[in-house]
């Protein structure tokens, strides 16, 4: 598989990242629609009527080509509310303003098919009690997004070496400035970072890259270190402690000694 951002498998029955195939679904669908009012008598629904029927179809499309179901939703109300938004006035910069953030914090997560989600405080806890007491224990959180779970060790646990690495320019600069002192925050890619000088890795991702993760993790970690994993299991690899969490997505640690 090739090195990059991705590390990530294809939607089964798409050649596509989901967000591709989401938003290019409407490509078709509007120019059909469009075409519709313009051939058929009486077929010209107001703006608002228009955006329903297309978020509508979209729905129904998305479910069809099996995309995550939070696809299957942003596309159906995707345009009914920009319709809404702009009837009342609502200036088209703030949409601008808002996909500029977005690209700055998200637009790894086409490709890489990792969102951005946060630690909740209580996996931020688990880890540091899940992370053995030796001086300078090295750890690294891969795809630290906001710095959460490196601001939570550092306060935690001091006596630990902290680093993280992170894709998305505007999470890096956050966790950047959040860290200042606490860590050491890299801006890239995680399929590029050496893991051997770590006893920890820590990663939030997704289930797409997890098994590519662990192969590299055992390729490049010393045996013994840990390799911890919020939420997202090792397909076919049974871990060696599973923490609940009960937190608000009812989360879990997963903890893997390196063979
Ligand atoms: C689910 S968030 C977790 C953030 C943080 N670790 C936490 O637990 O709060 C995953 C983060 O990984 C980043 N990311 C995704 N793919 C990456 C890659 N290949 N290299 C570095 N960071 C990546 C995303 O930008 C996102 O900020």
């Amino acid at each position: 598989m090739r090195a990059g951002v991705e590390g990530a498998t294809p939607t089964p029955g798409s050649r596509w990242p989901p967000a591709v195939s989401a938003l290019g679904l409407h490509l078709p669908l509007w120019a059909a629609l469009l075409a519709a009012t313009h051939v058929l008598p009486g077929a010209a629904p107001d703006r608002l009527g228009l955006a329903w029927v297309e978020g509508g179809l979209a729905f129904v499309l998305s479910r069809a080509l099996r995309l995550p179901p939070w696809w299957a939703w942003i596309n159906l109300f995707f345009f009914p509310l920009l319709v809404v938004l702009l009837e009342h006035g609502f200036a088209p910069a703030w949409a601008l303003a808002a996909l500029a953030v977005l690209a700055l914090t998200s637009l790894g997560s086409v490709r890489s098919r990792v969102p951005l989600f946060l630690s909740s405080d209580r996996a931020v806890a688990a880890l540091a009690a899940s992370i053995p007491e030796r001086p300078d224990l090295r750890v690294i959180d891969l795809g630290c997004g906001w710095g959460g779970p490196l601001a939570g060790l550092a306060r935690r646990r001091p006596d630990l070496v902290l680093h993280g690495v992170e894709a998305a320019p505007l999470n890096w600069l956050i966790a950047r400035l959040r860290l200042d002192g606490l860590a050491r925050v890299r801006l890239g890619n995680l399929w590029a970072v050496d893991l051997a000088p770590y006893d920890v890795v820590y990663a939030y991702l997704s289930p797409a890259p997890m098994s590519r993760l662990w192969a590299k993790a055992c390729r490049e970690m010393r045996p013994g270190s840990l390799f911890i994993s919020n939420s997202f299991e090792v397909p076919g690899v049974a871990p060696e402690r599973v923490i609940p969490l009960d937190d608000l997505t009812q989360s879990k640690l997963l903890i893997w000694r390196i063979p």
